[in-house]
């Protein structure tokens, strides 16, 4: 049976039973539940998304009396996410996490949410998505054709440069370094505008692509750099905060269209606690991420101001061009005065 077809059969077993590898006590699926939804993460365990995902699943079977539940499937196993778009478009898995730059290749009505300095911190991020008039109709917009709909997310924090060799002080410093970047426009633009040679790649291939020497560097937030063990790698670490990302939670609409009015308000609703409840345990783990990065004598330089940050703001903004794409940023960035009077 093919990959598609196995995960067809996924969602009517229990998930105590023994699937793609996994064991009747497996972590990441609450047991005795009627009906347990598949969840792809490209994340190792270790990292919070895995356990917040699990979380989500406890409370989505306390709030539906047992009707539903969840597994998480951690590491890519279901798919790299440009598979896994696909695979809950056609409703062979339920959810996934997506990074926002792999749903601005399905739509790109998403790119003003991927550019440097719309977001002015993670606060900001996360009242922008959970403000139903800015993405309202933005998130529902992929349900007609993809039959996918997007429930919020987790904020990936601010994303830095990680190098093999360094430190890394200037643009002249970046020629000539293959930096791995997402299949995405805005990270081709960005690596390049200030002096590197972007290198797109799948997220799970960056740790062995450092150590072969196909990359000299990459770029991520802090936690994603220690749960992926990157350091071992590249042990200078850069701080660029060249932009703000954030993860997507898409679910098949079909499955929400499926399960009683109840249920998927329920289904929403212990999404919304999950999602808020992340802001803060990000933070916290980001600061473990440095103090673990410092322990394990990871470089880390600050760049002067002037160096970067101008490059970045320039090339964010050069790729917004779409009057749409202009009032999605402009809602987003008011958004932030508001939070700030
Ligand atoms: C972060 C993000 C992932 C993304 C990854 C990447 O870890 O949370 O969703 O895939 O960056 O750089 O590919």
């Amino acid at each position: 049976m093919g990959r598609r077809g196995f995960l067809k059969s996924l969602p009517v077993l229990g998930a105590g039973t023994a699937l793609l590898g996994g064991c009747a006590s497996q972590e990441g699926a609450v047991t005795g539940v009627d009906r347990v939804l598949s969840i792809s993460l490209g994340q190792a365990e270790s990292h919070p998304s895995y356990g917040s995902l699990v979380s989500f699943g406890e409370r989505l079977a306390e709030a539906t009396d047992g009707r539903y539940g969840a597994r998480v499937y951690a590491n890519n196993s279901l798919g790299d996410q440009q598979e896994t778009v696909q695979l809950v478009s056609d409703g062979a898995i339920d959810m996934a996490v997506i990074s926002g730059t792999q749903i601005e290749n399905s739509s790109p009505r998403f790119l003003p949410m991927n550019v440097p300095g719309v977001f002015d911190d993670i606060d900001h991020q996360n009242r922008v998505m959970l403000d139903q008039s800015i993405v309202g109709e933005l998130f529902a917009s992929l349900e007609p054709q993809m039959r996918l709909t997007v429930l919020g997310g987790y904020s990936q924090g601010g994303r830095h440069l990680y190098t093999a060799q360094g430190p890394i002080e200037s643009v002249e410093d970046m020629a000539g370094l293959k930096i791995r970047v997402q299949e995405s426009e805005i990270f081709l633009r960005l690596i390049n505008d200030i002096g590197g040679v972007p290198t797109p790649m799948a997220y799970s291939e960056v740790y062995t692509g450092l150590q072969a020497g196909v990359l000299d560097g990459a770029e991520n937030n802090e936690i994603s750099y220690v749960t992926q063990r990157h350091y071992e790698v590249a042990g200078h670490f850069t701080l660029t905060n060249h932009l703000i990302g954030f993860d997507f939670l898409l679910a098949s609409t079909d499955l929400l269209e499926e399960m009683d009015e109840q249920d998927s308000e329920a289904l929403r609703e212990a999404w919304a606690e999950t999602q808020s409840e992340f802001v803060e345990i990000w933070k916290q783990e980001t600061e473990k991420a440095t103090q673990d990065m410092l322990d394990r004598g990871v470089v880390i330089t600050q760049p002067e101001p002037e160096v970067f940050a101008p490059i970045i703001e320039e090339a964010g903004l050069s790729i917004l061009e779409h009057p749409d794409d202009l009032a999605l940023y402009d809602a987003i960035r008011a958004a932030s005065e508001e939070g700030d009077a």
